[in-house]
């Protein structure tokens, strides 16, 4: 067990959040797998409140490039506080997005609030936010140890989603990730990850439920 939990994080800890990637095709099956990996995240009361939406039509990357740098556009000239524009500034990133006609798959997350049954009645979903961010945990953990990276995109506001996506209203776009094999000269920022101390806690007595 401590060696596979070992595997695990040494495995989690290269990826990286990746914003050059290679035009390269990426297996099908891969996508596949990783999505079914996706839909057994738990969620609240089992209602599984998600919708993966998968692109890899140049047209369509075209279009929702456009829209999202759009939008970034108007996020980073306008929109975005200053304090939030120095918390992105360490990341080099700005309101162009050529890797969303680069990167061979897209895939628009969209949380669902409720459903309706069969016969019309509606169905309020619990912690719709908190289990499709679980669901795109797993997504981007399996992607991760299938050895393909991937980029976790929020263009905010992500309304152009739904269009671009052919997504009802009902559903709120939660975000787009990014998918395919980093480039040649992939470069990523030098980030810090917080130590277990900094972000870990124990309270009480210490037990035998830790051997
Ligand atoms: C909810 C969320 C939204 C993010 N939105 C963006 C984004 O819009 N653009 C971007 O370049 N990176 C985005 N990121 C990626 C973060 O910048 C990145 O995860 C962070 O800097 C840590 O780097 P790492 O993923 O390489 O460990 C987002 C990450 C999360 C979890």
């Amino acid at each position: 067990m401590v060696d596979a939990s070992a595997k695990f994080y040494t495995a989690m800890r290269t990826r990286r959040s990746v914003r050059h990637f290679s035009n390269q095709p990426v297996p099908e099956q891969v996508i596949r797998n990783a999505l079914l990996a996706a839909g057994t995240a738990p969620s609240g009361a089992n209602l599984q409140p998600w919708h993966f939406a998968i692109t890899t039509d140049p047209e369509v990357k075209s279009r929702l490039r456009a829209l999202a740098e759009e939008e970034e556009r108007n996020f980073y000239n306008h929109r975005a506080s200053d304090e939030w524009l120095q918390a992105l500034a360490p990341l080099g990133t700005d309101a162009d997005k050529p890797f969303l006609e680069v990167a061979p798959v897209l895939i628009g997350v969209f949380q669902q609030k409720f459903h309706f049954d069969a016969a019309g009645n509606k169905h309020k979903h619990y912690y719709p936010a908190e289990s499709t961010g679980l669901a795109c945990g797993l997504l981007i953990s399996a992607l991760h140890q299938s050895g393909l990276a991937t980029l976790t995109h929020t263009p905010s506001p992500m309304k152009f989603m739904n269009d671009i996506f052919q997504r009802p209203k009902t559903e709120k776009a939660f975000l787009l990730l990014v998918v395919g094999y980093p480039a040649a000269n992939c470069r990523v920022p030098d980030i810090k990850r917080k130590s277990l101390d900094e972000f870990t806690s124990t309270v009480g007595a210490v037990t035998p439920a830790l051997s």
